[in-house]
């Protein structure tokens, strides 16, 4: 690898499509390397858009827009942070040679739709997921939930982030959970996937690392496992490491390596897993650095970002452990634009504490606006200090 002079003729362009605060730590580790980057969002001012050579503001489900886009700024690597791509602009722009997809077009696309990636899984691959079946109607979904059984898992095909998605008790439950998910899907004509729920003793984000060896060949590194906590689908902390007894370890980087040599390409992938003892299920794959993931900024020596980046450059990777970390989110807490936030002096006396502040221009009650990280000699210890640093930053409205 080979890598020149940002602004110059010699530059290795990277173009980030999503810019997100898990973008902006992508943008700064590649900024590091004297990468030149372009980052690409639907809304002005976005944290990736703040950290960036260039920013632009593009709808990117728009085919015809990406592709004007990338014939203008002519990237090496196009990084997808998000998954509302218009993912066959992405696939001709692959068959084209215009540019390098991470971790390529198809498991872009693949990911991006949960019917896809779960028939992969569990049909193709053979691996344990929970039970599931689709349906495309409120009078179908009320079929397959019978079917499946209660309790039960409700969520769009297209959707992230737990919007749209509901857990049912009974079958009263399904109308609601038919309006919820056509309310939170990413596009209008609904499809729904039903999981039967699993009863996991906890459930953990097996980053895992796809990056050529020095013999040239395809290499797997897989990170110690972290935990976390969800609420309404979306993560409020996580901690690493998380302790898999011998048996599940070894089936949970089974499959989180055949799930990421299905898809290929280089990069590092966040393999969503529930486990109950030995056991161990396939839930879903981000070919992309994973919120839960954050903790790594204070627990590895190399985060899942640089380790994305050196992976999408081809450079050695190492996943180690440095520390038990954890971290633990902090939101908007109102909707308001140009919020600040106060108790930052309190927040870093928790010892061994980071904060991130994302400096998304709005904010909304739930929106995920920066982050706490804490290192300890235990989780436990860590996952407090975390906690306790987080809940000590106050959102504050700022009357303009
Ligand atoms: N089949 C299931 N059994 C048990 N818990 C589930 C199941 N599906 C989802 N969950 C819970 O909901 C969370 C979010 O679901 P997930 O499929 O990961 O959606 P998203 O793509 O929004 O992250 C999971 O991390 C887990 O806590
Ligand atoms: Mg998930």
């Amino acid at each position: 690898m080979r890598i020149g002079t940002p602004n110059s003729h010699s530059a290795v362009r990277v173009l980030l499509l999503g810019s997100g605060e898990l973008g902006k730590e992508v943008v700064i580790s590649l900024q590091r390397y004297g990468v030149e980057v372009i980052a690409v969002d639907r809304y002005p001012g976005a944290p990736a858009h703040q950290v960036a050579h260039r920013a632009h503001v593009v709808d990117m489900t728009d085919a015809a827009a990406i592709r004007t886009l990338i014939e203008r700024e002519r990237p090496h690597f196009i990084v997808p942070e998000i998954e509302a791509i218009a993912t066959d602009a992405l696939a001709d722009i692959e068959r084209l040679g215009l540019a390098k997809i991470v971790p390529n077009a198809r498991a872009v696309r693949l990911t991006m739709n949960r019917e896809g990636i779960r028939r992969l899984a569990a049909e193709e691959l053979g691996l344990p997921t929970s039970p599931y079946a689709f349906a495309d109607s409120c009078d179908a979904l009320a079929e397959a939930a019978a079917k499946i059984g209660f309790p039960c898992f409700v969520k769009p095909i297209m959707s992230s982030s737990g919007k749209g998605q509901s857990m049912l008790k009974g079958p009263d439950d399904v109308e609601a959970a038919w309006a919820h998910a056509r309310e939170g899907g990413r596009v209008k004509a609904c499809r729904v996937i039903v999981e039967g729920r699993i009863e996991f003793d906890f459930e953990i984000t097996l980053l895992t690392v796809r990056s050529p060896t020095p013999a040239g060949d395809a290499g797997i590194a897989f990170c110690e496992p972290i935990g976390h906590r969800q609420q309404g689908g979306d993560y409020v902390e996580s901690w690493q490491p998380q302790p898999l007894n011998p048996k599940a370890r070894e089936r949970a980087e089974a499959i989180a390596r055949s799930v990421v040599d299905a898809l290929g390409g280089r990069g590092l992938f966040g393999v969503e897993l529930f486990v109950r003892g030995d056991e161990v299920w396939f839930s879903e794959v981000s070919p992309r650095p994973h919120d839960t993931g954050m903790v790594t900024m204070i627990s590895q020596a190399q985060n899942e970002f640089e380790l994305h980046v050196r992976a999408i450059l081809g450079l050695p990777v190492d996943t180690a452990l440095r520390r038990p970390g954890a971290s633990a989110v902090i939101y908007g807490g109102m909707a308001a634009e140009g919020i600040a936030f106060e108790g930052l002096e309190q927040a870093l006396s928790v010892p061994e504490s980071e904060i991130r502040l994302f400096g998304k221009p709005e904010a909304f009650p739930r929106r995920r606006m920066g982050v706490a990280l804490a290192a300890a000699d235990t989780v436990d210890e860590a996952r407090r200090r975390a906690a306790q640093a987080a809940s000590a930053v106050r959102p504050v409205a700022v009357p303009a």
